[in-house]
């Protein structure tokens, strides 16, 4: 089944100039990218966005960080794009990451990972309306 979700290659990701290599992954994997836009997001938005996260103890670390810089937002679509993409994204911890992954290949710190992909066809849908209201 075609589905979406919401894909961000964060602030660290954009600072190291791996924005080019993350999307030429996602079209070499044969998935479609809907809408893409370089932002910088609002404290609001990003609160809106990691809001099951609220209680964690890393979340003022999340907000600050994901509010740090520009990152790249962007709507994949295709036959089960929501676990594909996890597996292209990798392990939420890089050190756990499989080689060949995008955080497998290009990091090692969980909090600054790279990339974003939502966990569930629910939750893209919710995140997509956070970021393309209109999409
Ligand atoms: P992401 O997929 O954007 O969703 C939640 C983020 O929280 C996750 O990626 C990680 O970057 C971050 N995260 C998860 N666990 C930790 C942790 N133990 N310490 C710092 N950040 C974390």
């Amino acid at each position: 089944m075609s589905e979406r979700t919401l894909i961000l290659v964060k602030p660290d990701a954009v600072r190291r100039g791996l924005t080019g290599e993350v999307i030429r992954r996602i079209e070499a994997k044969g998935f479609a990218i809907t809408r893409l836009e370089q932002r910088h997001i609002s404290r609001d938005i990003a609160e809106q966005h990691y809001a099951e996260h609220a209680d964690k103890p890393f979340y003022a670390g999340l907000v600050d960080f994901i509010t740090s810089g520009p990152l790249v937002a962007m709507i994949v679509e295709g036959e089960g794009a929501v676990a594909g993409m996890r597996q292209l994204m990798g392990a939420t911890n890089p050190l756990e990451a499989a080689p060949g992954s995008i955080r497998g290949d290009y990091a090692t710190s969980i909090g600054e990972n790279l990339v974003h992909g939502s966990d569930s066809i629910d939750n893209g849908e919710r995140e997509i309306g956070l970021f393309f209201p209109d999409a």
